[in-house]
Order: C-alpha cells, then sequence, then structure tokens
C-alpha cells in the first residue's frame, strides 16, 4: 500500500533515496546499540555459609535487571553440603586452603566459565565461628581471606566484605529478606504493614526481627530492596537457641547442687539419664518430668531487668524490644520442629501457643518411651522437645509480648517448597548493593540470544522501517 503509493507519485528524486537510506541506517545502528547495551544477561552468585556442623556452597543465579526499583527474579541453582565445618580448622589453618579449594573447584563447575569475573564468591560464618574465641576466629577469617583473594585459587570476584562472620542480626534480617521473597512482598509492593516479621531459631540463638508499626529507638538495621527502604528492628540473642538452652539448664543445676554429683533434671523425661561433663567432674542428670520445675528454671533466663531496661520497653534483661504491633510473624527453623512434633499448628501453619503449652505440659509430664510413643518424636529429641515447648511458650508470650490466644503466628519449615534460609536474603542483600540503573525500555526487557529475543528485535526493526517508509511517503504528498 506505501509502496504502491510511494511508485504511483513517479516523482521520486535520488535525493529522497539518499535521505531514506541514511534514516534507516541510523535507526538500525540505534537500534543495535541499545539493544547491545540493553540485553539481559544473566548474572550468579556463590555463597558459602559456614554454620557449625559443615559449609554449604549454594550457587544463585538471576537475569540483569534493568532499574533497580524491580525485583531481582534470584533462584537457587545448586547446593551441596561439605563436611567437616569451616571452624574446625581452628587449630589446623594450613589444612584451610586444601578445603576451599575444593568447594571453589566445585563452584567453578556450577557457573558458566565466561561469567566467573562477573561472579561475586562470598564466604558468610555464622554460630560456629561467634561462639569461638576472638583471636581464633580472627586468624581463621583471615586464612580464608588469604584464599579466597589469590586470583591464582579461583575465577571469581573477591572483595573484602565478602568474607566475615556475620552478626546474629544479619542473619535475622537476611532470613526476613527470604521469608519476604518468597512471600512475594517485595515484587507486588505491598503496604509496608503486608512484610512479615521473622522468628527463627537455631542451635545457638534465636532472632527477632520485624518492621514496627510504632516508633524505633535502637537495633535499626537499615536497607533498600526494589527501591523501597526498610528500617527494620532486628535482635539476636546469643546462647538462647536450642542446644545452648539445654546446656544452660545442666550448668544451671550444677551450680545449685554443689558437690553434688547425681542431679535430678525437671527439663528432661523421666529414664532419660545421661552423664554430662562440667570442668574436670562428671555428673549423671535423672530426667524427673517436672515441666513447673522446668519452667522456674527456663523464666529466670528470660527475666527483665526493668532497672537497666532503657529505652523501654525490654524484652529479655535490658535488651529493648518495640512493640511486635499486628503483623504476622513467621516462626522457622527450631519454633517449626518443635510447633510440629506436638501437633499446636492447624493445617494452614497458624501456631496455637495456648495448644503448644498445654501440650508440653502434658509430654513434659511423660517418661521418656511414652512421649516418644505416643507423639511420635524420635527418644533423642524427646527430652529437648519438652524443654524447648516449654521455652518457646515463655519466649513468645512472656518475653516477646504475643498474646497467648494470638492467631498471626504461622510455623514454616518452608514457603511453597522454598527453605526459609538467610543465605537467600544475603544473597538478595549483596545484589541489591551492587546493583545499578539501566534505563531501558520495557519492550527490551528479555533475556539476550533466546530466539525471542531475536524475534522482538527482527520486529521492531521491521516496524522502524515501515513507519520510516510512510513518514517520507506522506511528507512528499503534502
Ligand atoms: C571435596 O569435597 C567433597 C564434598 O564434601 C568430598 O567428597 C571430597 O572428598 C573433597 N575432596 C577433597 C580433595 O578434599
Ligand atoms: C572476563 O572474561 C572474559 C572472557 O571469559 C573477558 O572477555 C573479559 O574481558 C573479562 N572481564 C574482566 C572484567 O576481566
Ligand atoms: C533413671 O534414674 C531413675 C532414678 O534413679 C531410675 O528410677 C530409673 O530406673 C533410671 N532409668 C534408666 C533407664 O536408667
Ligand atoms: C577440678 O578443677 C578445679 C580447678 O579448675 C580444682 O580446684 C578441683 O580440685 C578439681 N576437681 C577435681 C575433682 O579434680
Ligand atoms: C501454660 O500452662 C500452664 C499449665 O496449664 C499454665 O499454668 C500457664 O499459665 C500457661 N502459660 C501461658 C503462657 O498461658
Amino acid at each position: 500500500m506505501l509502496q504502491s503509493q510511494c511508485s504511483l507519485d513517479g516523482d521520486r528524486g535520488p535525493v529522497h533515496d539518499e535521505e531514506m537510506t541514511t534514516y534507516v541506517i541510523f535507526s538500525m545502528a540505534t537500534l543495535f546499540l541499545v539493544d547491545r547495551a540493553c540485553a539481559v544477561s544473566v548474572r550468579y552468585s556463590v555463597m558459602l555459609d559456614a554454620g557449625s556442623s559443615s559449609t554449604k556452597l549454594r550457587v544463585y543465579s538471576w537475569p540483569e535487571r534493568k532499574s533497580t526499583s524491580s525485583t531481582l527474579q534470584i533462584t537457587e541453582t545448586f547446593s551441596q553440603r561439605i563436611k567437616p565445618s569451616l571452624s574446625s580448622f581452628q587449630d589446623s589453618l594450613d589444612l584451610l586452603p586444601k578445603y576451599l579449594l575444593n568447594i571453589t573447584s566445585i563452584a567453578e563447575s556450577q557457573v558458566p566459565s565466561s561469567s566467573h569475573n562477573k561472579t561475586h564468591i562470598y564466604l558468610l560464618a555464622t554460630a560456629g565461628l561467634r561462639f569461638l574465641k576472638e583471636e581464633k576466629a580472627t586468624a581463621l577469617m583471615n586464612m580464608v581471606r588469604n584464599v579466597l583473594s589469590d586470583k591464582r585459587n579461583h575465577g571469581f570476584v573477591y572483595s573484602e566484605r565478602s568474607v566475615r562472620i556475620l552478626s546474629g542480626e544479619e542473619e535475622g534480617v537476611f532470613a526476613w529478606i527470604t521469608a519476604n521473597y518468597h512471600n512475594g512482598f517485595f515484587s507486588s509492593h505491598q503496604s509496608l504493614s503486608k512484610a512479615v516479621g521473622v522468628l527463627e531459631m537455631g542451635g545457638g540463638s534465636t532472632q527477632i526481627t520485624f518492621l514496627p508499626d510504632g516508633p524505633l529507638l535502637a537495633h535499626m538495621f537499615t536497607l533498600r530492596i526494589s527501591g523501597r527502604i526498610y528500617n527494620l528492628y532486628s535482635h539476636s540473642y546469643l546462647n538462647f537457641g536450642k542446644d545452648y538452652m539445654e546446656r544452660r539448664v545442666k550448668d544451671y543445676l550444677i551450680q545449685q547442687n554443689p558437690q553434688v554429683y547425681d542431679i535430678l533434671n525437671p527439663c528432661s523425661l523421666k529414664n532419660d539419664n545421661y552423664s554430662y561433663e562440667y570442668g574436670n567432674t562428671t555428673v549423671i542428670f535423672r530426667g524427673s518430668s517436672s515441666p513447673s520445675e522446668c519452667l522456674t528454671i527456663i523464666s529466670n533466663f528470660l527475666r527483665l531487668s526493668y532497672d537497666t531496661c532503657y529505652p523501654k520497653p525490654c524484652a529479655i534483661g535490658s535488651i529493648y524490644q518495640p512493640s511486635v504491633g499486628s503483623d504476622i510473624f513467621y516462626a522457622v527453623a527450631v519454633f517449626a520442629f518443635v510447633a510440629s512434633d506436638l501437633k499446636a499448628t492447624d493445617s494452614s501453619g497458624r501456631l496455637d501457643i495456648d495448644k503448644l503449652n498445654k501440650t508440653a505440659h502434658i509430654y513434659c509430664s511423660k517418661t521418656i518411651d511414652d512421649a516418644a510413643s505416643v507423639y511420635n518424636v524420635p527418644p533423642e529429641f524427646g527430652s529437648n522437645t519438652c524443654m524447648m515447648a516449654l521455652y518457646i511458650t515463655e519466649l513468645l508470650t512472656f518475653s516477646y509480648g504475643f498474646p497467648v490466644n494470638t492467631k498471626r503466628i504461622y510455623s514454616f519449615k518452608d514457603i511453597n517448597g522454598k527453605s526459609l534460609n538467610w543465605p537467600f536474603g544475603a544473597v538478595v542483600y549483596e545484589a541489591e548493593l551492587l546493583a545499578r540503573d539501566y534505563p531501558c525500555p520495557p519492550f527490551y526487557q528479555i533475556n539476550a540470544g533466546t530466539s525471542q529475543h531475536q524475534l522482538r528485535l527482527t520486529l521492531l526493526q521491521l516496524l522502524t522501517v515501515s513507519v520510516l517508509v510512510s513518514v517520507l511517503c506522506s511528507t512528499k504528498h503534502v
């Protein structure tokens, strides 16, 4: 149609042909350059999560983002557990390089080699390293830095902050990012009240992280995700995790019973008798299945120090915590295991604290064999489940301030099969720090090299040519 109008005119001079050719070449060149600049390439990240019993290698990938206000589409593409743990090298630093090089070579096989020099490698350590003596931990981390900063050892990008021991608060914040990411909070730009708080517990510590409804006077952690700023409250209680609470109960009983080497433990179930090394002595503990006495000991650890609590209110001791407000919370890791053992959640995962408490008192009065058979809890966790259920009830209500009949704590092991681990959130956080804006039309935000991408490019070029032809022809007609 356009063609015939132009030819019918019969007055097409060479000047117009040249003009048109110039326009077409110019527009094609522009498109080509925009396309090169805008083609979305895939980014990778290598994360070594140095935990207390092993190091988990995880590889993540995502299409590069064109605007920092959109959400990174990150997926975990590989994970492998490597034993032993990093902290087991504290007295044999010379063996550490070999251990790390094994891990980096596995990582290299999981990232396309052309992307190695754009891929950051991280080694973030948690509980196991936090409990080491400071000089041991420093020596260990310096050795890790020496190995990972040496370009001869691997092809990834290393930077100073890529190797460190995480604070408990960072761990809590990263878990918060993970939970809210998998919940779709960041991608849907929902109101702040839709963010979920996260309660997390491991062997060593427990973390509480949330966006307070009211003022935040201390323990603030600021982060930026998908172009929005969040001021989170986060606190980590070291020594308040599953294994450390158990140890603290035993140590407390020993201190309360000096010179006694055969002690009843109210937090252990009847017939759970075992020996325990304390300094240079061995103590026999015998379970007595006494939930109320156990609770007295636990409450002692959770005592508030009103006199030194400033700013107020406080949760445990003199640790400030703003009110938990009205948002939903996810209780993960040990919280989820204990709630599931004692069947204290409904089908949607909602935790019933009152039920957990009542069941705990019944469960904790049984012998270890009865408890294990009635509740189907493996005997090796039988006593720990009792103590943790009593402790969690007290922690959530007395310390954190949730009403016992609250309906807004959900206890999850994962969301839609996606584990609620902190390394995912750490990768989101680090990728956000590195992010730049690439202002490109949405039309181009498609993976480079794919057939879909080629097709769009061709269509766009055809469209431009026909628009130009049409403009030139109609100008001539006027
Ligand atoms: C490397 O790590 C893997 C996984 O833990 C292990 O099976 C293998 O023996 C290690 N190789 C070396 C050389 O240490
Ligand atoms: C990364 O490696 C590729 C080849 O794999 C090379 O073309 C590129 O220049 C390198 N980039 C940097 C920043 O070293
Ligand atoms: C544990 O100790 C108690 C108190 O001495 C005793 O009655 C019980 O039989 C012991 N149980 C086992 C399995 O040893
Ligand atoms: C255990 O060690 C302490 C000092 O650490 C010492 O006073 C005590 O006598 C020792 N006890 C035994 C039974 O060896
Ligand atoms: C837990 O249950 C015990 C015994 O039934 C009760 O005394 C206690 O008040 C309950 N705790 C909470 C926080 O409701």
